[in-house]
């Protein structure tokens, strides 16, 4: 298989609100990310994941598009853009935009003129039905709760929103409707841009007819939508998707890709098959989701993570990661941020980054940053978490455990402004933070880990230079080592002489790793968490709580 770009890259995601501020308004900017691109070429990275930067009422945080080819009014200007773009690639990076296409904005020019009339041409851009016995249409529920339907008084019909009710669906249907949304790529690919996240893609396409369905219980994206998620034919619209726009060209393009599961990954990201370069897969956030309050269960997270291994090697590609702003901090999911933040930081880190595949950090994920620590609920910015609380006040439950429950799981945990350094709101704003500083700011910051050789920071910065110098690591085969620890995950990438071992004990107690097939010599460390006494060859190492080591494993015996 040819190596591609994107195979060798590390890719960084910003929420752009909540990245730097340079004009003091309290939200994050474009320029703000410019200012910052140094610290991203230190870190390593090599591909900038933007969050949504179009123009947006922001119902949803940009994820609700008024205008594609216009700029946030709050992140600056299309110039700004520019500018930015042409200095990241000055630095060897590329930026990849969040192609929000499943829906736009309901202050989009296409959903104004669409709810205008219901004999408007754009009528049928989007999914209207008449309602049903005076409700609505069918019994779908919005994917952020409440029904799936909206009323419009004034032509009495109801518009479909799988997200929020200010988040119309496109009908992708409509021939129309499709070539807008290529065209509109083709204009972002000819701006320079080198690729897209593609939000919600499995939800493109509805069943015929939108029968009723059982509505799945559960938090927010994680569970199984059987008539608007991966429904027969959603390949159809992803093929002239790629043909009519990103087809001859170098382009990266990463599938947000809810109920693909490993069988059927292949036919989005096979190397021959010539759609998409990745998909960003739920199973393993779907562990602690439908968990939240359980440890993490090793076992589970080595199937899930194993299976997604040995079924793209050699024919396809994974996008590896851990966090992202639907998330909140890996830190509180699966680490120990109270007794052990920096070892199960690094440990976690350790784990997924050296595995097969493209390694996405979230914004903060690289300091260890622990989930935010709100006071109230009046704190929550996120529509979904306002939808969530209204509904658990609606079911009886008390402020306090809505409060704690939000803490844990809400999307707005891991949107607090980066903390740069240890001036005020972590140096992020000189204004009011749009969400308030995290209450780590002034431990966890950038500046200060910058300077210690031991952070988190540091540690991810090692795993980038890491992956980059040993090529073994972008396209070695993935053997699980230690397969029926609890504690441990380990595994080897490459075959033979050219082997590197990774074991990362992901537990708050000490772990023993056993491997009979070949010794490791503390000569062949080639990363640690923490210090490691010099030792000759061994098949028995005994790791710290949350301690991960990677050797070179050359020594077949
Ligand atoms: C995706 C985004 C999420 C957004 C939703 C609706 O899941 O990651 O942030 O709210 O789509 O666009």
């Amino acid at each position: 298989m040819k190596s591609r770009w994107w195979q060798q890259a590390v890719v960084y995601q910003i929420y752009p609100r909540s990245f730097m501020d340079t004009d003091g308004d309290g939200v994050g900017d474009l320029p703000g990310i410019l200012a910052r691109l140094d610290y991203l070429a230190w870190l390593g990275v090599d591909v900038l994941w933007l969050c949504p930067i179009y123009r947006s009422p922001n119902d949803d945080n940009g994820y609700d598009i008024s205008d594609y080819c216009a700029i946030m009014a709050e992140f600056g200007t299309m110039a700004d853009f520019e500018r930015l773009l042409a200095a990241a690639h000055r630095r060897g990076m590329r930026v990849i935009l969040d192609l929000v296409i499943n829906h736009t904005s309901d202050e989009h020019p296409w959903f104004v003129e669409s709810r205008s009339s219901r004999d408007n041409p754009k009528r049928d851009w989007y999914i209207w039905r008449d309602g049903r016995n005076g409700g609505p249409p069918n019994n779908w529920e919005s994917i952020f709760r409440g029904p799936a339907w909206e009323h419009d008084a004034a032509t009495d019909q109801w518009y479909l929103h799988l997200f929020t009710r200010r988040q119309p669906d496109l009908d992708w249907e409509n021939p129309a409707v499709r070539a807008a949304i290529h065209a509109m790529m083709r204009w972002w690919l000819d701006t320079g841009v080198d690729g897209f996240r593609i939000d919600a893609i499995t939800h493109i396409r509805k069943a015929p007819g939108l029968p009723d369905m059982p509505n799945p219980q559960g938090l927010a994206q994680v569970a199984a939508y059987p008539y608007h998620m991966n429904v027969a034919g959603i390949l159809d619209y992803v093929d002239e998707l790629i043909r009519a726009t990103l087809a001859g060209r170098d382009a990266m393009t990463v599938g947000e890709a809810n109920g693909i599961g490993p069988d059927a990954a292949e036919e989005w990201v096979g190397a021959t098959r010539g759609r998409l370069s990745m998909i960003l897969q739920f199973e393993h956030w779907h562990l602690w989701s439908n968990a939240p309050q359980a440890a993490l269960d090793v076992m589970a997270l080595r199937r899930i993570l194993g299976r997604w291994q040995r079924a793209l090697h050699g024919r396809g590609w994974n996008a590896l990661y851990l966090e992202n702003h639907d998330l909140p901090r890996v830190a509180s999911r699966w680490g120990d941020p109270q007794r052990h933040p920096r070892e199960s930081a690094t440990a976690l880190a350790t784990m997924y980054f050296l595995m097969e595949g493209t390694p996405f950090i979230y914004q903060g994920q690289e300091l260890g940053l622990a989930n935010a620590g709100f006071a109230s609920l009046a704190d929550f910015q996120d529509s979904f978490a306002h939808n969530r609380i209204a509904e658990m006040r609606a079911s009886g439950m008390s402020e306090d455990a809505i409060l704690d429950e939000m803490r844990r799981t809400g999307r707005d945990t891991s949107r607090t402004p980066m903390p740069w350094d240890d001036g005020p709101h972590g140096g992020f704003t000189t204004g009011t933070p749009w969400l308030a500083a995290h209450q780590d700011a002034r431990r966890l910051n950038v500046a200060l880990q910058q300077a210690d050789e031991t952070s988190v920071l540091n540690h991810y910065r090692a795993l980038i230079a890491l992956r980059r110098r040993e090529p073994v690591l972008i396209h070695g085969r993935y053997t699980e080592l230690a397969m029926r620890s609890t504690r441990i995950y380990a595994y080897t990438r490459g075959e033979g002489s050219e082997r590197i071992a990774v074991m990362c004990n992901l537990s708050g107690r000490p772990a023993t790793f056993r491997h009979a097939g070949f010794a490791l010599d503390s000569g062949g460390l080639l990363l640690a968490n923490g210090p490691v006494a010099p030792h000759g060859p061994r098949h028995v190492l005994s790791l710290a709580p949350w301690e991960a080591r990677v050797y070179r494993a050359a020594t077949a015996s």
